[in-house]
């Protein structure tokens, strides 16, 4: 058994789409105990249950969309918040992933990826890619393929500014966030089960 925890802020419906798409990804795995947190709900609430969820978490996954080339703002208030932990370290040797979602094909996508990465190496965390090789990047390729974005450090996705959540993002990046949530599914079943050596006496 290993706990997921997502959180996740969409302001419009888009990137929760993709969040629930993480969800259903590591519900797959047999042995996941996955749950979706609002970061917006729990940013200003030191007492919010949902920050138990966390604490308890063998992974976390953290996704926003990418606003003004960053996280959103209510996401960035929750990272801000999780610095008393940080201060101990709370969360030190748990997996972390991320996704992020934008208007743009690129968008600026990776930066809000890359701050997650650092966010988590503050925290002590471990990271864990989307371990896909890109999509759509040959002639063979196709907006349909599996990670079109070509993303690395996570799991990217794009919706047309003026396309509801009902059609964006597409299939495609809905299935590289199922992806997403079955490869840290699968590796925090992995790092629970891990032994670690002992050290020799110095
Ligand atoms: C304040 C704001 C800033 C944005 N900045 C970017 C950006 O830097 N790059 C981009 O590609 N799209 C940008 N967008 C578009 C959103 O990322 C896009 O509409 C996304 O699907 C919104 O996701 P949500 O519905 O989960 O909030 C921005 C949107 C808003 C409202």
């Amino acid at each position: 058994m290993a706990k997921i925890a997502i959180v996740y802020h969409s302001g419009y419906g888009h990137t929760k789409v993709q969040a629930e798409a993480v969800l259903e990804g590591a519900r797959q795995v047999p042995g996941i105990e996955a749950s979706l947190i609002e970061a917006a709900a729990i940013a200003a609430e030191p007492g919010a249950a949902s920050w138990a969820t966390l604490d308890a978490a063998d992974a976390i996954v953290l996704g926003a969309p990418t606003y003004m080339a960053g996280p959103s703002a209510p996401f960035k208030a929750f990272l801000d918040a999780s610095s008393g932990r940080w201060a101990e370290q709370r969360w030190k040797d748990k997996l972390a992933t991320g996704f992020t979602n934008s208007a743009g094909y690129n968008g600026d996508k990776l930066a809000t990826l890359q701050q997650f990465a650092l966010f988590a190496m503050q925290h002590g965390m471990v990271w864990v890619g989307l371990g896909l090789l890109p999509g759509n990047h040959t002639s063979q390729g196709s907006p349909e393929d599996l990670n079109r974005l070509a993303g690395f450090l996570g799991a990217m996705a794009q919706s047309n500014a003026d396309a509801p959540p009902e059609l964006a993002p597409p299939a495609s990046d809905r299935a590289t966030a199922c992806h997403l949530g079955r490869r840290i599914a699968e590796a925090a079943l992995r790092w629970r089960s891990g032994q670690v050596p002992q050290r020799a006496a110095a």
